[in-house]
């Protein structure tokens, strides 16, 4: 079948962006991921019009749904390249562009570093031995899912690159942490930092909720992080 990829495109931070876009011909059942994968290979790489193309800068690490890296705005929506099939989705032109809320670093890629930089001042890891109660084995095992994809940044009208505001993965990875530390005064300064970095600041519109590709239960883990950080103390 045959499809228009069309991609934003930028060589480097200071640089202008431009659109170009590629033919692609085969199956339907490629994925979005598949499909650069297959562009990236063409020898020469040229546009839909034969002009002579750069190769299609993209990050990926598992191509299966597990590492996050993919994570790119698809026909404006924020989901991962490798789980989305071009059979899923409406029309044939495809419109892939960067995430919108991190540093561009070059065509599709983005450095999403503030987001382990926010855990890092969260103090998100534990300084005891973890206990692993069993009745919270279920919500513990959904918050070590989270891909750090940024997908639900995306979409968070709290969240900025340069503000405070940690957005959804504070409460998805904190509630794991809180559970499992058992020196108490690590646990308060936790809670605090959670506070100040996601509680003061959630509006709870809860978009982050459906966005999610891990599909993680992001209204669940926040509601317990908040009983956990806040409400328990
Ligand atoms: S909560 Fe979901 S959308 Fe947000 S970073 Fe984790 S996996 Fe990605
Ligand atoms: S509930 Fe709304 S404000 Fe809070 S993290 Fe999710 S998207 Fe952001
Ligand atoms: S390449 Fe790992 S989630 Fe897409």
């Amino acid at each position: 079948m045959a499809y228009q990829i069309r991609i934003k495109r930028q060589s480097a931070p200071d640089t202008k962006s431009y659109w170009q876009e590629f033919s692609y011909d085969g199956s339907a059942d490629a994925s979005v991921a598949a499909v650069l994968n297959e562009l990236n290979g063409r020898m020469p790489l040229t546009d839909a019009f034969g002009n002579p193309a750069k190769p299609i800068s993209w990050e990926c690490g598992c191509m299966v749904r597990k590492c996050g890296a993919c994570a790119m705005r698809i026909n404006g929506v924020p989901r991962l390249a490798c789980s989305v099939f071009l059979n899923t989705l409406k029309g044939t032109t495809v419109t892939l562009e960067p995430l919108s809320k991190f540093p561009l670093v070059k065509d599709l890629v983005v450095d999403r570093s503030i987001l382990f930089e926010n855990m890092k001042k969260i103090e998100l890891w534990l300084k005891s031995d973890a206990y692993l109660a069993e009745y919270t084995h279920e919500a513990r095992y959904q918050s070590a899912r989270c891909l750090m994809c940024g997908c639900c940044l995306e979409v968070c009208p709290n969240f900025s690159a340069e503000g405070s505001f940690a957005g959804a993965i504070a409460p998805v990875n904190v509630y794991r942490i809180l559970n499992e530390e058992q020196d108490h005064s690590h646990r308060e300064e936790l809670s605090a930092k959670y506070k100040a970095a996601f509680f003061d600041g959630c509006g709870k519109s809860l978009s982050c909720q459906d966005i999610c590709p891990a599909h993680i239960p992001v209204e669940e883990l926040t509601v317990r992080s908040n009983a956990a950080a806040i409400w328990r103390r």
